[in-house]
């Protein structure tokens, strides 16, 4: 065994941006952004309407190219990447509209989310069983796990379209999950939840956590990513203008300023 205790670990950042830039005909969205992400964390980005965050997912994902700038994610530059190959690094994201396949089940819609290369390793962890039916018995296995994780089995039968809205945003994110993503990007998972569902959703998203997942949660509900979140950065206008843990970020004159105008901050700063 190798002696750690005075061993310097040098933190690799699993996803890390530099000086990223992006116009859309002449309009900034974003200027020179910069910021870590570690693994393991969750970290949240704020920021009013119209600020650049989808757009920001839009360029991790390779959706978009940044004009300038670098993104890496685990030491290697993705810019230029084409999305699918970004994806099976394991950068995952969901879309701030819902989207759940009508006419399939919760059960069906969530299988739907292995993807092939996860398809692939558990299909190499089964070499050497039988061909056939215990493959696809792995597969419902790990389906029925990941919809206990989401409180999802008692309705695993039923039309994912019938269900309240909170739970199909719940299937969303199981869909997500399933595939084991190295990096997950919720774009606005709060969005249109009843308080009671964004509860629940806070609480899901503590026990992903917990499970060690690596998550950039995208909400302009300042309380909801301020509860769940790590560290938090926050873009107005396309820059960033604050980054810290949750309770300084409550805090910041910048940020009041940029939620809610000058007047309300200067009557805060008085
Ligand atoms: N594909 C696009 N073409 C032109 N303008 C865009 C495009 N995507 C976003 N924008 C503009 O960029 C700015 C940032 O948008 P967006 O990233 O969606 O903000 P947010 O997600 O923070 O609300 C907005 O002014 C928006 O109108
Ligand atoms: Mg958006």
């Amino acid at each position: 065994m190798r002696h750690c205790k005075h061993t310097f670990v040098e933190k690799v950042p699993l996803l890390s941006l530099r000086k990223v830039q992006k116009s859309f005909r002449g309009l900034q969205a974003l200027k020179e952004v910069s910021f870590e992400l570690f693994s393991g964390e969750i970290l949240g980005l704020i920021g009013p309407n119209g600020a650049g965050k989808t757009t920001l997912i839009n360029l991790i994902t390779g959706f978009l190219e940044p004009d300038a700038g670098s993104i890496r994610f685990a030491g290697e530059e993705i810019v230029g990447l084409a999305p699918e190959k970004i994806a099976r690094k394991g950068i995952l994201r969901t879309f701030q509209h819902i989207q759940i396949f009508d006419g399939l089940s919760v059960f069906e819609n969530v299988l739907l989310g292995l993807t092939r290369e996860t398809k692939r390793k558990i299909w190499h962890d089964l070499l050497g069983l039988k061909r056939g039916r215990s493959e696809e018995d792995f597969f419902r296995k790990r389906v029925e796990e990941v919809l206990k994780l989401f409180g999802l089995e008692k309705w695993a039968f039923l039309p994912a379209e019938s269900l309240p809205y909170g739970e199909q945003r719940r299937v969303v994110l199981a869909r997500a999950v399933i595939s084991n993503p190295r990096l997950l990007l919720l774009d606005e998972p709060a969005a249109g939840l009843s308080p009671r569902e964004t509860k629940d959703l806070i609480s899901l998203l503590k026990r992903l956590r917990n499970k060690g997942l690596s998550v950039l949660l995208v909400d302009h509900d300042v309380e909801l990513v301020l509860e769940v979140c790590d560290r938090v950065i926050v873009l107005a206008f396309g820059e960033l203008i604050a980054e810290g843990p949750p309770a300084q970020i409550r805090e910041d004159p910048k940020v009041l300023e940029a939620y809610f105008g000058e007047e309300h901050a200067s009557r805060r700063r008085a």
